[in-house]
């Protein structure tokens, strides 16, 4: 693992061009760390991704150490993107100006004799490499730590990821989706959902520091083709489902079966915009080590086909937080604990609809 922190430029965070959240709750997500990037994805060149409505740019320096900053040259407001790296440097493709890793210019190609203005500087932002991922938070003053992964860290399980995944909806919507266990019956009969099983019993949520944790019991029905067996006669398999959201958009699922066998799935859903989320994925896994990894992917990736269509044709986009706008049922206690817990941070009506 690298733990890397990168300092921002002290330049106060202006609302994106084009901001598609109100301002209240662009400020408030914008205290959190969200995923900009798995580790493999920033080796030799740069990448170019859009976090809450930001365009944003991030390259790994000669060190190793990854910088995060503002996809935006402040000379003519040209995409850095368009340029390259060079060394620790980014070049700007219009002018050439370069851009060192605390977001200083460098050098100004037309006038190599005169100094450099210090006000000459490109907006970089807080990052941390931690689970093989790049983690920015554009404030610079994150509101709450990182998830607590333990799994993703520990050598006898195996992280797999699937590259990120992008949905047209919003972020709300796709967490409560992961967190909802009324659906297994219903939408994920072709992979582990067990139609004769639809009832939900009464489990518990209990709030903490970071967000809740829940536990449920799960009889599976997974089919032949399944990577994952069956212990039973009935072909059902029985899972221990552990719950634990981290605010505002990081879940963790560990699936137990017997004999301490951990299935541990991990979701980051990053607001791209309002209405379209970039989903991080990835599993760990202490057991089974002999079924190729693809195979166990695309078990992972099957689940997510199946909830995609419900959850992009959801509406209100947004999640509605004011809990008088939808109909909650028992089984729906995750839900309602996460739509409060949106709400306690500071999110308002703006980003239910
Ligand atoms: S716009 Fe980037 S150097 Fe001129
Ligand atoms: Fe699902």
């Amino acid at each position: 693992m690298s733990l890397q922190v990168s300092s921002p430029t002290e330049i106060p965070v202006t609302l994106p061009r084009n901001c598609t959240f109100k301002e209240s709750d662009w400020r408030v997500l914008a205290n959190f760390w969200y995923p900009l990037a798995f580790s493999e994805e920033i080796q030799d060149k740069p990448l170019n991704r859009i976090l809450l409505d930001e365009d944003l740019i991030a390259y790994r320096t000669t060190g190793g150490e990854v910088v995060v900053a503002k996809n935006l040259c402040v000379h003519r407001g040209t995409p850095l993107s368009l340029g390259w790296q060079e060394g620790d440097e980014l070049v700007c493709a219009y002018h050439g100006f370069r851009y060192g890793r605390n977001g200083d210019c460098t050098l100004v190609p037309a006038q190599p004799d005169l100094p450099v203005p210090k006000k000459l500087c490109l907006q970089t932002y807080l990052s941390v490499e931690r689970y093989g991922i790049i983690w920015t938070c554009l404030s610079g003053q994150p509101a709450a730590d990182l998830p607590d992964w333990p799994e993703a860290e520990d050598k006898d399980f195996r992280r797999l990821h699937i590259d990120p995944v992008e949905w047209n909806s919003s972020a709300g919507r796709q967490v409560e989706n992961f967190l909802d266990v009324g659906h297994f019956s219903w939408i994920h009969v072709g992979t582990f959902g067990n139609r004769e099983c639809p009832e939900v019993p009464l489990y518990e949520v209990e709030k903490n520091e970071q967000g809740f944790h829940a536990e449920y019991p799960y009889q599976a029905s997974n089919p032949d083709h399944s990577v994952l067996k069956s212990d039973r006669d009935d072909g059902t398999i029985q899972r221990w489902m552990i719950y634990d959201l981290t605010f505002p958009f990081s879940c963790r699922l560990n699936v137990r079966y017997g004999e301490g066998q951990t299935h541990g799935i991990f979701d980051s859903a990053v607001p791209v915009s309002r209405k379209k989320v970039r989903i991080f994925f990835f599993i760990a896994r202490n057991f089974d080590h002999h079924i190729p990894s693809e195979d166990l992917l695309n078990w992972e990736r099957g689940i997510l086909a199946e909830d995609k269509p419900i959850v992009e044709n959801q509406r209100p986009e947004e999640l509605p937080l004011d809990l008088s706008e939808e109909f909650h049922i028992r089984s729906d206690r995750m839900a309602t604990a996460y739509r409060t817990g949106l709400q306690k941070l500071g999110l308002g009506k703006e980003f239910s609809a």
